[in-house]
């Protein structure tokens, strides 16, 4: 049996990628820019073993086994084999090549709630099957046919997705602009309001503003210059002009930055309800005072995770001026992190989420 096991990221876009031109391979209307969360605190974890022994391709996501005849997971699947084939040093064709697979992913964040989690997956299993066949190179652009924005998890730090033109979307994939370690002061909060699964998929979101909406056409035309400001702003650590563009890539909660007369937070909303705020380290425990004041639940449970936060007093003068009421509750959680690096490969065997005959730990443990 050959087996490896990998982590991935999530990406967080701040040039949304939102309408398709090609539904089948996953080509984008337009470009979009994101950065890759940090896997300290958000990533997926996937073991993929292969055996003679396997007598089916199977796939189990978070401890339930899901269909593997998925089109879109077929399609990773067989463009990373396709390209373990084309490999010249291989010489005669690998009978690894034809094992069966086994898939065992986990996130360690909730699920579909809009917070990546697909991109994190298709990234980690393109990243993870590449290391299995030993295909080495570029592989955002199948990443990208498992779910659009997962071509930006191939890539750590500050990640642009070039849309590109040709029809078979062979120059459509992500590059890095600059790793994480580029902007160390940058912060990341998300407000958990929700870990239940979202109504709308993207997918389908996108499918129906795509048919209907007249503002897609508008938003189309700028976008170009909006994403190279938004590179350089990314490439000069101008945090004014970063959080701008991203919130006008978002909508909604002013409030903050104009008692500061300041751009001193900004927010972006993907497809489900949890904000992901960007802020300078600066700014976050002032923040998260307030966030704790006007929404965290009052019931004294933990309500950070990730990387500390030092608590401030609130100016008790200050708060009206923010005209809110209070909310406690109704943001369950905040989860701080920072930008990250791109997939990560574990070589402790006792990181495998499959046993020694390649079925998945937990499952095996429980029967
Ligand atoms: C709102 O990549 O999930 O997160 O390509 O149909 O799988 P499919 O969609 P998906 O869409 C993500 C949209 C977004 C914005 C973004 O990440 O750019």
């Amino acid at each position: 049996m050959q087996c490896a096991t990998c982590t991935g990221p999530v990406n967080i876009a701040v040039i949304k990628y939102w309408g398709k031109r090609n539904e089948k391979l996953i080509l984008p209307l337009n470009s979009s820019v994101s950065v890759t969360l940090h896997q300290n605190e958000l990533r997926t974890k996937t073991t993929i073993a292969a055996s003679p022994n396997f007598t089916k391709d199977q796939i189990w996501l978070n401890g339930v086994e899901e269909d593997i005849n998925n089109s879109r997971l077929q399609a990773v699947i067989s463009a990373v084999k396709r390209r373990a084939r084309k490999r010249k040093s291989d010489g005669e064709t690998n009978p690894r090549l034809n094992w069966k697979l086994h898939i065992v992913s986990e996130n360690n964040f909730p699920t579909a709630a809009g917070l990546a989690s697909s991109a994190a997956g298709y990234g980690c299993l393109v990243y993870t099957l590449a290391k299995l066949l030993n295909v080495k190179g570029e592989l955002s652009d199948i990443a990208r046919q498992g779910s659009g924005s997962a071509c930006r998890s191939v890539y750590g730090g500050f990640v642009t997705w070039d849309k590109g033109t040709n029809e078979d979307g062979s120059d459509s994939k992500a590059r890095q602009i600059a790793p994480h370690t580029h902007w160390p002061e940058l912060s990341v909060l998300i407000l958990v309001v929700s870990d239940q699964t979202k109504h709308t998929s993207s997918t389908a979101g996108m499918q129906t503003t795509v048919e209907t909406s007249e503002l897609l056409k508008q938003r189309l035309s700028g976008l170009q210059t909006k994403e190279d400001q938004m590179t350089d702003a990314i490439m000069n650590k101008d945090f004014k002009t970063f959080a701008e563009i991203t919130m006008k890539e978002s909508n909604q909660l002013h409030a903050y930055n104009n008692i500061h007369e300041d751009v001193k937070v900004s927010y972006t909303f993907d497809a489900g309800p949890n904000a992901c705020l960007f802020m300078l380290d600066s700014e976050v425990p002032r923040f998260y005072s307030l966030v704790k004041h006007f929404f965290l639940p009052e019931n004294g449970h933990t309500t950070i995770q990730g990387l500390p936060i030092t608590e401030q007093t609130l100016h008790t003068e200050e708060i009206p001026k923010f005209k809110l009421s209070k909310q406690n509750g109704s943001v369950k959680y905040v989860i701080h992190t920072k930008p990250g690096p791109g997939p990560q490969v574990l070589e402790d065997p006792s990181e495998s989420l499959v046993d020694d005959k390649g079925w998945p730990k937990l499952i095996s443990e429980k029967t």
